[in-house]
């Protein structure tokens, strides 16, 4: 909750840190909300997670964000893991409960969905076959967000087949795994299409993928958010299919932290991605 008489701390845990907007998010929240109070990158080596994490409540943090390469590894330092969390396999933020304990969740896969339904509230799920490339860390929220949303059958694709199976087996129906050959086919009738690998990412090659069997009505999706229009978000957007960058999942995810962290929950504002927007 918020006090009057106290500072208000939060911030990001990473390595390296300093590119991340998180604290330009959380602050304009602070100061929309007429909070005092900061949130900070903070700089910490992979071996300094735990005593980090410990530090939060002596230090009179509200809790942290996680970014690479602290996903997984702080698992192992919170004393209570959330289901969300414990399913896809990697905590995204820490709040700091009133006995100094830690809680770890992750709001991933909420910040995906709920960006989603920000630019098509009508989107469903269930309107049919969801292609997703990769099976990484993202992707796990990604698929798991859209398997509890209702999704009947997820066509998972990845470079490495043994990850992709892997996940397909452990989050089971309706999650199968595709072969990266057979990648260009299986856009055939599906009803979107999402890419959660890094490629198409500022200074990563494209995502070698041909969508010209995809259906035109089909909506795509890449997590990546920089830069805000992927190669493959340009090429679907050329062909006449509706597109959706990473940027909202990457707003969305803040607004369950801050309202864990201060007991406000906040908006993603026109003015907010716009501000975002404009540093990408
Ligand atoms: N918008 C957001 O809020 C948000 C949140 C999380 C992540 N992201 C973005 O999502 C991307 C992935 O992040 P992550 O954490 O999931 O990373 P990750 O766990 O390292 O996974 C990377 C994925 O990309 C695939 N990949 C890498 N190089 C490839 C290539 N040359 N060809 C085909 N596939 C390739 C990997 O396939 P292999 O298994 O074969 O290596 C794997 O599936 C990053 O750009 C990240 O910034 C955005």
């Amino acid at each position: 909750m918020a006090h009057p008489d106290r500072f208000l701390l939060a911030g990001v845990m990473g390595w390296p840190v300093m590119h991340s907007r998180s604290p330009m998010l959380h602050n304009y929240w602070f100061k929309q909300h007429g909070l005092a109070g900061t949130y900070v990158p903070l700089a910490i080596e992979p071996a300094g997670i735990g005593p980090a994490l410990r530090a939060l409540q002596p230090l009179g943090f509200a809790g942290c964000n996680l970014t690479i390469p602290h996903k997984e590894t702080a698992l192992a330092f919170v004393d209570e893991v959330a289901d969300t969390a414990r399913r896809i396999g990697a905590i995204s933020c820490v709040t700091v409960r009133r006995d100094g304990s830690l809680v770890g969740t992750n709001n991933d896969g909420y910040g995906y969905i709920e960006s989603i339904l920000a630019e098509v509230p009508g989107w469903r799920a269930d309107a049919g076959p969801i292609v997703v490339m990769g099976a990484g860390g993202g992707a796990r929220a990604v698929v798991l967000g859209l398997a509890d949303r209702g999704a009947r059958e997820i066509r998972l694709i990845n470079r490495s087949p043994e990850r992709a199976l892997g996940l397909a087996q452990e989050f089971g129906a309706p999650v199968h795994a595709v072969a990266w050959e057979d990648r260009h086919a299986a856009l055939e009738d599906a009803a979107m299409l999402v890419n959660t690998t890094s490629q198409g990412m500022v200074g990563q090659t494209p995502l070698d993928l041909a969508i010209e069997r995809l259906p035109r009505h089909a909506l795509v999706s890449d997590i990546v958010y920089i830069p805000r229009e992927t190669p493959l978000l340009r090429q679907a957007r050329e062909r006449g299919n509706p597109t959706i960058n990473g940027l909202g999942m990457l707003l969305h995810q803040g607004r369950p932290a801050f309202r864990d962290w201060f007991g406000v929950t906040p908006d993603v504002t026109p003015e907010l991605r716009q501000m975002i927007e404009a540093t990408l």
